[in-house]
C-alpha cells in the first residue's frame, strides 16, 4: 500500500487497530458483566460498523439523528442491541420518533420526564403486546464532582445544565416519585483512568445510593479511556464487579466514544506551500479549524509523520518536537482564520511542497465535528484492511452547497 495513492485529504481507519480496541472492551464486558455502548458523538464511522457490532452492546445517542444512525447501521431491539438516548432536552417530534427506535431514554429533568411519561407508557404497552422489550426510562444526575479539565468539558461546573443536582433530585422525588424510572445516569469523565471513576462513585453514592437498589441499571457515562496503554483495566473491572455486588447485580452501562476510535486511524494531508514570517510556515490542505477542531478546543497538538517521495520511494520521518531538529515548521490550514494552526514541528530533513503529512489518532471527535468553513472540501473517508487501502466516500462541492 502506498500513502501517496491515498487521495488527500482523507481520514483513514486502520481496521486491525480498531479491532484491538474492541477486543479490550469486550474483555472488560466479559470479566465485569458491564454493558458497553458506543457513544456516536465521538465515533460514528458507520461504514465499518460490522466489526463494532460484534463486540459491543449497542449505541449511546445524543438525539434523534444519532439514534436513527444506530438503528439503521448498528441495529436495535430486533437484534438485541441497545439504543440508549440522552439529550439535555427533547422536542415533541424527537420523542415521537425516538419511541419507535430507542431502548432507553434518559431525561435531564423531572419536567421533561413528566411531559413524555404518558406517551412512553402507551408505546410500552404496544411493544409488550408485540413481544418486544419496553423502553426503559432513566434520569441523568449531577453528582457535583468531576475532575475534568478544561471547564468546557466539565459537566459539573457551577451552573451546569447537565444532570439533576442532588437538591433538585430530592425535590423531584417528593413531588413526582420515581415510579417508572428504571435507571440512573451520570457522565462526568473525559479521557480519564479508573481511579477517577472510583473517586467519582464515592460522590455519586453519597447523594444517590438510597435510590440505586430500586433501579434496573446505572449508566456511568463516557470518558473512560479504557483502550489507552496506561489505563488500569483491572481496577475498572474490580470497581464494576464491586458496584454490581453491592447493588443486587444492577446492570451497569459504560458509554465510551473516544476509547473505541482511540489511535485507530489517521488524517492524511499535503503540503501546498511553505512561507516565511520569522519561521517557516507550511500551509496544508487540512485545517485545524475545519477538520480537527479539537486541536483548537481542547487544545492539543497531534503527533505527525512526514512522508516524502524520494526516487519513487516513500520515506517516513517522525516529528522530533518543537524546534528540536534542524528543519522547523509551523503547520497551518488554508482557511482565513489566523488561529488555524495545527502546531509546531521539526524534522532532520527538509519539508517539501507536495510532501504528505500524516496526523495520527484522528478517528474520534474529528469526522463527527468537521465542517466546511471557508468552503473547505471535506476530507474523504477510507479504510486500510490487510494492508489494502479502500476509499469509502469522497465529498464534493455539493456537500458544501447543501449546508448553506
Ligand atoms: C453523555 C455522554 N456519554 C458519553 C460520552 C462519550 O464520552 P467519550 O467519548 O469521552 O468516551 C459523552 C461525551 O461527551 C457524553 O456527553
Amino acid at each position: 500500500m502506498k500513502f501517496f495513492d491515498i487521495p488527500s485529504p482523507c481520514y483513514v481507519l486502520q481496521e486491525e487497530k480498531l479491532k484491538y480496541n474492541l477486543e479490550i472492551l469486550n474483555n472488560v464486558r466479559q470479566h465485569s458483566g458491564a454493558k458497553i455502548l458506543l457513544a456516536l458523538k465521538g465515533y460514528a464511522f458507520w461504514r465499518r460498523f460490522e466489526l463494532v457490532r460484534e463486540y459491543l452492546n449497542g449505541c449511546c445517542a445524543s438525539g434523534i439523528y444519532e439514534a436513527l444512525l444506530a438503528f439503521e447501521e448498528f441495529g436495535g431491539r430486533e437484534i438485541k442491541k441497545d439504543i440508549c438516548v440522552f439529550s439535555p432536552a427533547y422536542k415533541d417530534f424527537e420523542i415521537q420518533q425516538l419511541l419507535g427506535i430507542a431502548t432507553h431514554i434518559i431525561f435531564n429533568s423531572f419536567a421533561q420526564w413528566q411531559k413524555y411519561k404518558n406517551k412512553i407508557e402507551i408505546k410500552n404497552k404496544q411493544l409488550q403486546s408485540l413481544g418486544f422489550t419496553k423502553i426503559e426510562v432513566g434520569l441523568r444526575l449531577n453528582p457535583l464532582y468531576s475532575e475534568v479539565q478544561p471547564p468546557i468539558y466539565n459537566p459539573c461546573i457551577k451552573g451546569s445544565r447537565l444532570g439533576i443536582t442532588p437538591g433538585e433530585f430530592e425535590k423531584g422525588v417528593k413531588e413526582f416519585g420515581l415510579e417508572g424510572i428504571e435507571g440512573l445516569h451520570f457522565h462526568t469523565h473525559c479521557e480519564q483512568n479508573s481511579d477517577a471513576l472510583f473517586r467519582t462513585l464515592g460522590h455519586f453514592e453519597k447523594y444517590f445510593s438510597p435510590y440505586i437498589p430500586q433501579m434496573k441499571w446505572v449508566n456511568f457515562g463516557g470518558g473512560h479511556h479504557i483502550t489507552r496503554a496506561d489505563y488500569d483495566i483491572e481496577k475498572l473491572i474490580d470497581i464494576l464487579k464491586d458496584f454490581k455486588a453491592r447493588y443486587c447485580n444492577t446492570d451497569v452501562f459504560l458509554e465510551p466514544g473516544e476509547a473505541i476510535g482511540w489511535q485507530s486511524g489517521f488524517l492524511i494531508g499535503e503540503v501546498i506551500d511553505i512561507v516565511w514570517n520569522g519561521m517557516y510556515i507550511a500551509i496544508l490542505d487540512v485545517s485545524a479549524s475545519a477538520h480537527m477542531p479539537d486541536c483548537l478546543e481542547m487544545p492539543y497538538r497531534p503527533n505527525v509523520k512526514k512522508i516524502s517521495l524520494i526516487d519513487k520511494k516513500e520515506v517516513f520521518e517522525e516529528d522530533k518536537g518543537v524546534n528540536k531538529a534542524k528543519y522547523a515548521y509551523r503547520f497551518g490550514g488554508h482557511t482565513c482564520l489566523a488561529g488555524d494552526i495545527i502546531g509546531d514541528y521539526s524534522f532532520d530533513s527538509e519539508l517539501k511542497i507536495g510532501d504528505r503529512i500524516l496526523f495520527e489518532d484522528m478517528m474520534h471527535y474529528s469526522i463527527v465535528k468537521n465542517n466546511t468553513f471557508n468552503g473547505m472540501p471535506l476530507p474523504g473517508l477510507g479504510t486500510i484492511q490487510e494492508d489494502k487501502f479502500i476509499l469509502l466516500k469522497s465529498f464534493d462541492y455539493n456537500n458544501y452547497k447543501d449546508r448553506n
